[in-house]
């Protein structure tokens, strides 16, 4: 029986995806004989409430000098880090000279809006040709996995900083105790902790699986942040929700008693608690939700094919690593997927050797349907995609439900 990574509690895997290669692994024909697969299962702790991944292939193998995600693809993603920061210098940051700093801060898409305002940061990004980018964008940026040992190096040259700053990067870090504590030495005594992830909530109610993939090692609840930094004597403050990723939470720390505690926190509590994110029934509940998606979507699928009609992927999402081998989608379904990410182009996707094209390729020829895997871009994507719904296209949808969108 695993035990759990944030309080060591034996618990019972739920789920079972199979064997899943590296969802950002996109790969060369001469890469297919030696690609790493993993066997993707997930439990849930009935103790501290976290659900997580039992095995998560070593940090190397996912955040390299080839990481294929580059944070800023999206417009509607730099608008949202540009909002984000704006609330952290507008309601937090004390001066013009306070020290922000940043984990996972990839291209520099959120920094970049404190660099340009003068304030003194620090990104601290393990993948060395985002954290390339970032620098190039004057984005201060050392290429490093965070632990307590950094913060202690971080502190030594630069002081204590008044915020910590997280996006996308909390739930991928499985040695979480030694970040929290890490972040606990680098925080001021009146500094404020600010980081979102995709919600545990929001995964649960829309059978988004696509969320849990190798980087994932957690989905993060309200209850199971507040146990985490509950043990390192720092207090979850606030919690906002968050419309990106399909929907994310913002959680808000300090250290412990220096801040008073929002009513929000309480709320979320009580929600999580009516959704059963306590209870193991829920997850066997979403495990038959898992299931029958993915037998909608195969069936919707075979059934396109079987009329003779072409289907494109729409965006190489890390997301859709996970929903393709799961539901066994190949190159017979899937002529192939547009991705605007030029690391991605000319590659294969990872475990079903989908090819990967460029966007080009989609606009200059329509495919019959097109099937949505960055459906959390898609109010972004519909706008820019009407030609391919003027001509007759269609959006094949999985999240909430599987369908074609009329
Ligand atoms: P995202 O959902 O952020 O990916 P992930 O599941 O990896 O977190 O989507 C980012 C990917 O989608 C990236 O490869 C670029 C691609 N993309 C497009 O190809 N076109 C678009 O219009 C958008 C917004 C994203």
């Amino acid at each position: 029986m695993p035990s759990c990574r944030i309080c060591k509690t034996n618990y019972d895997p739920f789920l079972s995806f199979g064997n899943m290669p590296i969802a950002n692994g996109f790969l060369t024909k001469e890469q297919f004989d030696a690609e790493y697969f993993f066997e993707l299962q997930v439990g849930f702790c009935p103790e501290c409430k976290m659900v997580q991944i039992v095995n998560q292939p070593n940090r190397e193998m996912m955040f390299h000098e080839n990481y294929a995600f580059y944070s800023s693809t999206s417009q509607n993603m730099k608008l949202h880090f540009k909002q984000f920061a704006e609330t952290v210098m507008k309601k937090y940051l004390p001066s013009e000279k306070s020290f922000v700093v940043e984990l996972g801060s990839n291209d520099g898409i959120m920094l970049k809006n404190f660099a340009s305002a003068g304030h003194k940061h620090l990104g601290i990004e393990p993948s060395a040709n985002v954290a390339k980018a970032a620098i190039e964008n004057g984005v201060n940026t050392i290429c490093e996995f965070f632990d307590e040992d950094l913060a202690h190096k971080i502190v030594n040259e630069y002081g204590q900083a008044d915020a910590f700053l997280g996006a996308n990067v909390m739930c991928h870090i499985p040695y979480l105790h030694s970040i929290v504590e890490g972040i606990k030495l680098l925080l001021k005594p009146e500094g404020i902790v600010m980081f979102e992830d995709p919600y545990l909530g929001d995964v649960i109610e829309k059978t988004s699986y696509d969320q849990i993939y190798d980087e994932h090692a957690f989905l993060f609840s309200v209850h199971s942040i507040q146990y985490l930094f509950n043990m390192h004597n720092m207090e979850l403050v606030d919690v906002e929700p968050q419309e990106t990723h399909g929907g994310s939470m913002r959680y808000i720390i300090g250290h412990k008693e220096k801040r008073s505690v929002s009513s929000n926190v309480q709320k979320y509590l009580e929600k999580e608690k009516n959704l059963g994110i306590g209870s193991i029934g829920t997850y066997y509940m979403f495990k038959n939700n898992c299931e029958k998606f993915k037998h909608d979507l195969v069936n919707l699928l075979n059934d396109i094919k079987k009329d003779g009609k072409s289907i494109a992927g729409y965006a190489a999402t890390s997301k859709s690593t996970t929903i393709i081998n799961y539901c066994g989608i190949t190159a017979d379904q899937l002529d192939y997927i547009c991705d605007t990410t030029p690391i991605k182009q000319n590659k294969f996707s990872p475990g079903a050797h989908i090819p990967v094209k460029a966007y080009e390729n989609f606009s200059n020829s329509y495919p019959d349907y097109a099937l949505l895997f960055a459906y959390n871009h898609m109010e972004e994507i519909m706008k820019k995609e009407t030609r391919f719904v003027d001509q007759g296209g269609k959006w094949i949808l999985y999240v909430p439900e599987v369908k074609v969108l009329q």
